[in-house]
Order: C-alpha cells, then sequence, then structure tokens
C-alpha cells in the first residue's frame, strides 16, 4: 500500500493506476464503519483499487468545534487501509489541500443542507462540499463511497453530484453499529463508561420510531415526541428528534414509512462535565419485514 502525502505524488499514483478506482474519503480514526466502505466498495461497484483519504478538514468545523480534540490515529489508520486491502492513503496537509496562494472558490450547499445539521453547523457542508470536490478533482475516481450514518451528508453530497454534473457513482454504506446497537463514530471514544452506556439510547429511540410506524401511528409530532422522551429518560439532551422525508429532509405532515427517516443529535453528558454530539438515523420501515439498513 502507498502513502501519499502530496498532489504530486497522488497525482503519479493516480495516471499509473489501470481499472477502476473508488475514493473513500474519511477524516480518519479510522474504525470498522470505515473500513466498511473498502469492502462496500469492492462488493457493490466491483472496483478494482480502493484508495483513501484520511484529512481532518478545517473547513467543516465551526470556531468552538472539536476540530482541536479530534482523534488522529494516522499510524494505526494505515495498518487498518493496508490491512483491508487499500491500493493507497492520501493524507494531505492543509495547505496541500487549501494551497494559501489560491483565493478561496466556495461551493454549494445545496438546499437539503440548511436544516439540521446545516441550521446548528452554519458553514459545515459549504467546508464538507469544497473537500469533497477538491479530492474528486484530484483523485478522479470511478466510485465514491458515503455512509448513510451521516445521512444529511449523503444527500447533500448526492445534490452537488447531480446538480454540477460529477462523473462519480456515489456507493451508499449501511451504518455499522456496536453490539448494543450505538453507530461507531471517531468521537465515541470521548465518551466515559457511563455516557457511553446511556449512548446507546439513541438508537433505542430510532428503533422505537421505527416501531411506532410500523403498528400504523402517522404522526410525526407523536413519533417524535416518543424519541425526545426516550432520549430524556436515558440522560440525553436532544439536540434534534425529527421525522423528514428522505430525500428532502424537509417536514412531513403524515408518515410513510417508506419514505420517511428519523434523525437524532444528542449531547452525552460525562461525569466531568464534557459533552459529546453524537448523530444518528434510521430509515422509518426498518422495523418491516423487507427493512432497508
Ligand atoms: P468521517 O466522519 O471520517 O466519515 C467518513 C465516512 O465514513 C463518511 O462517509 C461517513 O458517513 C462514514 N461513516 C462514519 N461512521 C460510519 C459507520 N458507523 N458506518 C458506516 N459508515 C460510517 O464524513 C466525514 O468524515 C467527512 O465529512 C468527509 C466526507 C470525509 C469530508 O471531510
Amino acid at each position: 500500500m502507498k502513502l501519499l502525502h502530496t498532489a504530486e505524488e497522488l497525482g503519479n499514483f493516480r495516471d499509473a493506476l489501470q481499472g477502476t478506482v473508488a475514493l473513500v474519503p474519511t477524516m480518519g480514526a479510522l474504525h470498522d464503519g470505515h473500513i466498511a466502505h473498502l469492502g462496500a466498495a469492492r462488493a457493490v461497484a466491483g472496483v478494482d483499487h480502493t484508495l483513501v483519504s484520511v484529512f481532518l478538514n478545517p473547513t467543516q468545523f465551526g470556531p468552538g468545534e472539536d476540530l482541536g480534540r479530534y482523534p488522529r490515529t494516522l499510524a494505526q489508520d494505515l495498518e487498518r487501509c493496508a490491512a483491508a486491502g487499500a491500493a493507497a492513503v492520501y493524507a494531505p496537509t492543509v495547505d496541500d489541500v487549501y494551497p494559501p496562494s489560491l483565493p478561496p472558490c466556495p461551493v454549494g450547499p445545496p438546499a437539503v443542507a440548511h436544516d439540521l445539521e446545516g441550521a446548528r453547523r452554519p458553514d459545515h457542508f459549504a467546508g464538507v462540499c469544497r473537500v469533497v470536490m477538491k479530492l474528486l478533482q484530484r483523485v478522479r475516481p470511478d466510485v465514491v463511497t458515503f455512509g448513510r450514518k451521516d445521512y444529511q451528508q449523503l444527500c447533500v453530497v448526492q445534490a452537488m453530484i447531480q446538480d454540477l454534473f460529477v462523473p462519480v457513482r456515489i456507493v451508499e454504506v449501511p451504518t455499522v453499529r456496536e453490539p448494543d446497537g450505538l453507530a461507531m463514530s471517531s468521537r465515541n471514544r470521548h465518551l466515559d463508561p457511563d455516557a457511553r452506556r446511556r449512548a446507546s439510547a439513541i438508537h433505542k429511540a430510532l428503533r422505537a420510531a421505527a416501531e411506532l410506524a410500523a403498528r400504523g401511528e402517522t404522526d410525526p409530532h407523536a413519533v417524535e415526541s416518543a424519541m425526545t422522551d426516550l432520549l430524556h429518560a436515558h440522560g440525553l439532551e436532544a439536540d434534534y428528534a425529527v421525522v423528514r422525508h428522505d430525500q428532502s429532509l424537509t417536514r412531513v405532515d403524515a408518515l410513510d414509512p417508506a419514505r420517511c427517516v428519523a434523525l437524532i443529535a444528542a449531547h452525552a453528558v460525562n461525569t466531568d462535565g464534557s459533552r459529546v454530539r453524537l448523530i444518528d438515523n434510521l430509515p422509518l420501515d426498518a422495523a418491516t419485514p423487507s427493512a432497508r439498513a
């Protein structure tokens, strides 16, 4: 496996590759959820080579967010990528991706970015769109993977790729979870044992929403209240716990489980008072026999 640090090294490597290429964009601190993307690129799209980018993108973090304490584990990340059969890891510096001599050119974001994460993290999706476009231009992949774990990000990137006619196929990767249902996340390592135990209530609340929908509940407010109550009962602070249309992420008047997704952002508070913000989601038809992942 090759380790590439600069645009030039990446360009030379890419020019020499024969066959189809998948890009797995990440910010590092890799876990099994990230590693599943390599298998999905091969299984779903049959690509010949997989390139993982490891880049902690500063433009998608706002002031006061957790950029400074985001875990950086490049040595372990490289081992995991090599073991999973990656052809290369592109781990550039900030200056390589954002050359100081170039005036910035904002990209997007599309309307689906405006609410939920976009409303709470004002520049977040603009930063995501910009770095994803840069990575796609540099790597020129046939396939790019995005996880359903970050559902709104998946919708935002899909909208951008469609509107800008970017010639790449998106492979959606189902959320990989811990045995108790907690979605794997680089931020889970900030949870102390008590907060870690309570954090599984996020998935419980999402399951409860899907079960209410499966039993015929059509009122979005009833489902949203049930999720919020369950989060509070487990000592989690709900930032939002909502049901939305699964493409536009707009509010719905009545639930159609096949077309709706439940989304949660919640804070788990550690005993020392530090807070960890976690997000997760589930399609509302997840409790029916033909469930989507
Ligand atoms: P990061 O949080 O490192 O996630 C990289 C990719 O892994 C994303 O597509 C994310 O949705 C996916 N992922 C995270 N947790 C997952 C899980 N438990 N199961 C399956 N997939 C999971 O998302 C980003 O980085 C950045 O915003 C990025 C797209 C790299 C742009 O900087």
